[in-house]
This record gives structure tokens, C-alpha cells and sequence, in this order.
């Protein structure tokens, strides 16, 4: 299937793709754009056409809207957004919408991966999920006993049968060949679950799990060749916080 195609009728010359193409891809010829080969379906050249001369046949586009300035959120609100964002342990007995869970989805869908490659996954745990959870609680509890003979810190730590999942109704598992592409998704799906009033808990302790134990890792059935980058315990949150806590000051180095 043809990566992009140019409708020549609708084509003006403006070059406008031709400039914002990354692959340099494409080139003017006879006041027309053409394709040659290196293109990565980026789709600045859809975007950003005046013509609307460059179809991607590959793709649904039923969800490609226009955008004008009601596309973008003004600065102070979306900082207040991002500075009031906490990460939630407490959650209610509330199952999250089907409609949410697609929004969310849809955020880590439009992040950014390097050369465009969309090769981030989304395991969300249903059935498999309190199953999970007993085999992560197994493998902490066994690793705690043996590391309080070590550490303090350790010696009351409480890993209850909840330890991991927090209850919480939806956790989606991000998983990528390359951590920062699955990253990049998760911080969108974060932000886009915050605002439809759910919040999120990022378990590091999982993804270690996954990475440690084999059966835990093959129980996920991730895409082969990719790991689980984060674990994302999403649920309405039964905590309420009433202001920004600090922060230590940015490390900012200027050269
Ligand atoms: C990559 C990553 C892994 C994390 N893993 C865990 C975890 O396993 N358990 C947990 O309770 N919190 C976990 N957290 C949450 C952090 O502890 C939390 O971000 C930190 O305490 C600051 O709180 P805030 O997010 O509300 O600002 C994780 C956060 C990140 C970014």
C-alpha cells in the first residue's frame, strides 16, 4: 500500500509539505508535489497541506479533524493541571467507563516515537489480573524476607494482598522495544486520565516483577521483543489532595 498519496488535481505548488517533511521525501516537480522513497508516515505533509492534497490510505482518518485555536489549552491552566497531578493510592470500587479507557488509549496513540514507529503496545489486565497480582505478591513477599535480613527499612513492610493493584479497577501495562517511546505514551495517558477525573499510579514494583520473573513476563503475552516499560493503576481516586506539595528546585545547567 502506497504510504501517502498526492492528489495532483488538489495540489497548488505551495511547498508547503516539501519543507516540513523530515524524511525529505518529497520534492516539487512541475509545480506538483512527488514522493520518492524514506517516507515514515508522519503526516506533517496531511497536516499541514492548505489543499487537503495528501491522503494516507493506510489509515482511518475519520478522527483527523481540523484543528483551529480551540485545539490548544492556555498555558497557565495546563501548568496548574500538570503541578496539581498526584499519584493515587487510594481508589473507589468504581469500574472506569469503556469510553475512558478509549480516550486514554487514544492520548498514548497520538505521543510522539522516534522515527515515527507507533511501536508502543497496551496490555490492559482483565481476567488475568488478580492472577497477576498473586504471583507479583508471591515474588515480593519472598524477596522482603530475604532482603530484611539486610535492611531495616524492610523489616515492616507490609505487602498485603492488594499490594500491587491498590484495588484499583483498570491497569494497563505500556510496553515498547524502546523504554522511551512506551514513556512518552504513558505521560500523555496519564495526563488525559487525570482529566477525565481519574487518577493514576505508575508501579514500578510491577514492571520489576515482569522483568525478574519469567512466568510473569509470558502471562502478559506482551509483542515480541518488548518489555513492560510502565504499569498504570488507574481508578477513580478516594483521596482528595488540597494543595502542591514542593519540589526541589530544577537541575539546570547552562552552557
Ligand atoms: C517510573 C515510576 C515508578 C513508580 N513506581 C511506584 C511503585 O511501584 N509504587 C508506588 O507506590 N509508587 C510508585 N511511583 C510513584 C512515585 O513514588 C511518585 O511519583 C512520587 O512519590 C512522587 O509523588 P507524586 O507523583 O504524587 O508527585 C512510581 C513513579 C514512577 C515515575
Amino acid at each position: 500500500m502506497e504510504k501517502i498519496k498526492i492528489d495532483s488535481s488538489k495540489c497548488i505548488g505551495c511547498g508547503k509539505c516539501v519543507k516540513d517533511c523530515v524524511a525529505s521525501s518529497l520534492y516539487l516537480e512541475g509545480g506538483k508535489v512527488k514522493l520518492r522513497e524514506g517516507c515514515i508516515e508522519c503526516g506533517h505533509c496531511f497536516a499541514v497541506c492548505p489543499e487537503k492534497a495528501i491522503e494516507m490510505p493506510g489509515y482511518d482518518t475519520s478522527g483527523c479533524v481540523e484543528i483551529t485555536p480551540m485545539t490548544s489549552i492556555d498555558s497557565d491552566t495546563l501548568l496548574q493541571a500538570m503541578k496539581s497531578r498526584r499519584t493515587v493510592r487510594q481508589f473507589k470500587d468504581i469500574p472506569v467507563e469503556q469510553e475512558k479507557i478509549d480516550r486514554i488509549l487514544e492520548a498514548g496513540r497520538y505521543a510522539p516515537t522516534g522515527a515515527n514507529s507507533q511501536n508502543v503496545a497496551y496490555t490492559i489486565l482483565s481476567d488475568k489480573k488478580d492472577e497477576l497480582e498473586r504471583e507479583c505478591v508471591k515474588l515480593f513477599r519472598a524477596g522482603v524476607k530475604v532482603g530484611s535480613k539486610f535492611s531495616s527499612s524492610l523489616k515492616n513492610k507490609d505487602i498485603n494482598d492488594t499490594f500491587f493493584f491498590k484495588g484499583a479497577p483498570l491497569v494497563i501495562v505500556v510496553s515498547g522495544h524502546d523504554s522511551v517511546n512506551a514513556t512518552l505514551a504513558s505521560a500523555y495517558m496519564e495526563i488525559e486520565a487525570n482529566s477525565l477525573g481519574l487518577g493514576v499510579l505508575y508501579s514500578g514494583f510491577f514492571c520489576g516483577c515482569a522483568a525478574l520473573n519469567p512466568k510473569i513476563k509470558a502471562n502478559l503475552h506482551l509483542p515480541k521483543g518488548h518489555k513492560a516499560v510502565t504499569c498504570m493503576i488507574i481508578g477513580y481516586p478516594a483521596v482528595d489532595y488540597k494543595r502542591i506539595p514542593p519540589r526541589k528546585p530544577p537541575k539546570v545547567n547552562i552552557l
